[in-house]
């Protein structure tokens, strides 16, 4: 039987003005994701999950929709699946947890049966595991993970388009650590308008453009601001705890940017100096808010990659 290892690491969606399309892979946490393939009738069936937030995950969960969904959509009905999680992100946090796992194992699958997909078909059926936790597809996360870096993804015409970019910049992200809300990606997006004023999307347009060319230039000071949306954030903020404090807190001492990480509750924010400074000002408005949470300085992190030799193991978890 083969075996494929596959890491993929947390990410944080939106960035603010980019809901849905901009997408920023850290190196805060990681999942790994093994896949064993044997002769078979198609089967898909979880072995373990492993790491520090595996108790959050059962086996209905992004990896195996994905990999269900892309042996569907293939055709593959001759392999049984067998799926190892090492679940070193937190789940329900906003940091991509269950885009990573969908996304390493559609590539640790691709790998194994040596199927050679392109980056927007693993990105297609990596999207779909989202439906587990937000009731409908959504590529951010899972192309951040994929790609690594900063990714700008999309669908027009039914056709995925996906990007990433390296850029230079450096994130905090703080996780609230006991907020728990089950199908809270898909709750969040429930408070999300319908219809809204035009001048709010130009607004927003603006911001979503100059976000990404910023980033791209290392024009830090413009991309904070553009991170700060009206729609999305305006319609979110007040279900994540303490978010408004922490905003006001560190753009008042010198934070560039502040926003909800995906879906929250995590928070990430934009800075180029005083980072241990912004940090422990946050840590201390959550104690005023009556939260307890962490805290982690940021790199963007590299493309999901297959693990080899003595890399093929999970992490003991401490
Ligand atoms: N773009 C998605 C959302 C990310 O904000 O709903 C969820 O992780």
């Amino acid at each position: 039987m083969e075996e494929v290892w596959a890491k993929a690491y947390s990410s944080s969606a939106n960035l603010g003005s980019g809901f849905d399309v901009v997408s920023l892979a850290h190196d805060a946490y990681y999942d790994i994701v093994t896949i064993s393939a044997k002769r078979g009738k198609g089967d898909v069936k979880i072995e373990k999950i492993e790491g520090p937030f595996s108790s959050n995950v059962n086996e209905n969960n992004s990896a195996v929709y994905a990999i269900k969904y892309m042996m569907k959509d293939l055709g593959i009905n001759n392999y049984d699946i067998l799926i190892k999680i090492f679940k070193g992100i937190p789940v329900s946090s906003g940091l991509g947890g269950s885009g990573a796992s969908a996304a390493a194992s559609v590539f640790a699958l691709s790998n194994v049966l040596d199927l050679n997909l392109s980056k927007e078909q693993l990105i297609k059926y990596a999207g779909y595991g989202e439906i587990v936790s937000a009731g409908v597809p959504h590529y951010d996360n899972v192309a951040a993970s994929l790609l690594g870096n900063l990714a700008v993804v999309g669908k027009i015409d039914n056709e995925i388009y996906a990007y990433s970019f390296e850029i230079k910049a450096n994130f905090i992200i703080f996780r609230p650590t006991d907020f728990y809300l089950n199908n809270k990606t898909q709750y969040m997006r429930s408070l999300l308008p319908k219809y809204v004023e035009f001048k709010d999307h130009v607004q927003d347009s603006v911001k979503l453009g100059i976000l990404i060319s910023s980033l791209l230039k290392g024009d830090l000071k413009a991309a904070g601001k553009a991170m700060i949306d009206t729609i999305v954030t305006g319609s979110r903020s007040k279900a994540i705890p303490c978010f408004n404090e922490i905003k006001e807190k560190l753009i008042s001492n010198g934070a560039y940017g502040v926003a909800i990480s995906g879906a929250g509750p995590s928070i990430i924010v934009l800075f180029d100096k005083n980072s241990e400074e912004l940090l422990q000002i946050g840590l201390s408005t959550y104690k005023e808010c009556g939260i307890s949470a962490e805290a982690k300085i940021v790199n963007p992190a590299p493309p999901a990659s297959i693990l080899y030799g003595d890399d093929r193991s999970f992490p003991k978890s401490t």
